[in-house]
């Protein structure tokens, strides 16, 4: 008998044909993410969950889903996941690192171009018909080449970064977990010792670090205010690593420029979220890795690590193999 696996979104179609060669695949197939009760009807019987960063894979859906063995989340972040949770129960939780990195990485870049340079604030210009004249003080922005990039967490995403900004001849330092001597060496970037030091020293901050108890508004109203006034902030990573609130109020009051953000505390961002307010910042719909070529390779990944997981193969990429561990001990009881 094949095992029993809930995806919790249509996804590409080469990942689903994947699936189906071994497993007995339900899809949700509704236009809006799955709603909780029909993801915890839908994995009560299942070997498998395919889960979207929308989806809260918690201690509660655990425990209704005795059979569950793999969540592969179609994802690089799984902060929508409650890893120890599954760890104790021995449910293995794949994500999907890699095949992301450059898509990301273009987009962070697109954000930095764009709020840097007002893009956004151009075209809802000429939207609003105000362009009635040229005027040498028109959407005056910042020049990218010769700036300073801070870039907070030097992971995959952040590395491909440094490389574009490389090509735009900025000046590009770094704060991270790790330090990256080589890279630090081969693309000239400068490691800073602080966090605080970064948000000093950079003309435009992007950030790259997961979410998790550390990171949680890591930028709050104080790192705001040792910030330079002209800084351009940008978020693709996730929204609760700001603090939201506190980034409104830079804003509004001139403390910083200018930010762009593809990511919200709460997402979709409500509609009276006083962000949308503001005419210096640019939002985006959690977009970053959104191209063709990347949603399928993430769902053909998210598929394999699936099916590897249930078939007791080694997963291209797991969080948590100490699962393993659970696995033996829940049997052995
Ligand atoms: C991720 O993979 O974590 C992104 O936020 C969505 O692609």
């Amino acid at each position: 008998m094949k095992p029993r696996v809930f995806v919790t979104r249509r996804i590409a179609q080469e990942a689903l044909d994947l699936l189906a060669t071994s497993a007995d695949v339900t899809v949700w197939e509704g236009a809006s993410a799955v709603p909780r009760q029909v993801l915890l009807e839908g994995t009560k019987a299942a070997e498998g969950l395919l889960s979207m960063l929308t989806d809260a894979v918690d201690a509660a859906l655990l425990d209704s889903a005795p059979v569950l063995r793999v969540v592969s989340n179609m994802a690089v972040g799984y902060d929508n996941i409650q890893v120890e949770e599954a760890t104790r129960r021995g449910v293995l939780v794949g994500n999907t690192p890699g095949v992301l990195v450059n898509t990301c990485a273009d987009f962070a870049f697109a954000l930095i171009l764009a709020a840097a340079r007002r893009v956004p604030e151009g075209d809802r210009f000429v939207r609003a018909h105000q362009w009635k004249e040229w005027h040498p003080a028109l959407l005056l922005g910042m020049d990218i080449h010769g700036a300073t990039l801070g870039i907070l967490g030097l992971g995959a995403i952040g590395l491909e970064v440094a490389k574009r900004a490389r090509g735009f001849d900025m000046n590009i330092l770094y704060y991270s977990r790790h330090r990256r001597h080589e890279e630090e060496n081969h693309f000239r970037l400068t490691y800073v010792p602080s966090l605080d030091t970064l948000l000093q020293e950079a003309d435009i901050l992007t950030i790259h670090v997961p979410l998790n108890e550390e990171t949680r508004h890591m930028i709050g109203a104080r790192q705001l205010s040792i910030m330079k006034p002209h800084v351009v902030l940008v978020n693709t990573s996730r929204g609760a690593v700001i603090d939201q609130r506190a980034l409104y109020e830079a804003l509004r009051d001139g403390v910083i420029a200018r930010a762009a953000i593809d990511v919200a505390e709460e997402e979709p961002i409500p509609p009276d979220d006083p962000l949308l307010t503001l005419p210096n910042v640019t939002i985006t719909p959690h977009i970053a890795s959104a191209s063709v070529a990347s949603r399928t390779r993430m769902a053909v990944l998210a598929a394999r690590n699936l099916l590897a997981g249930l078939g007791r193969e080694p997963m291209p990429h797991c969080v948590n193999l100490e699962a393993l561990q659970h696995q033996r001990v829940l049997k052995d009881l």
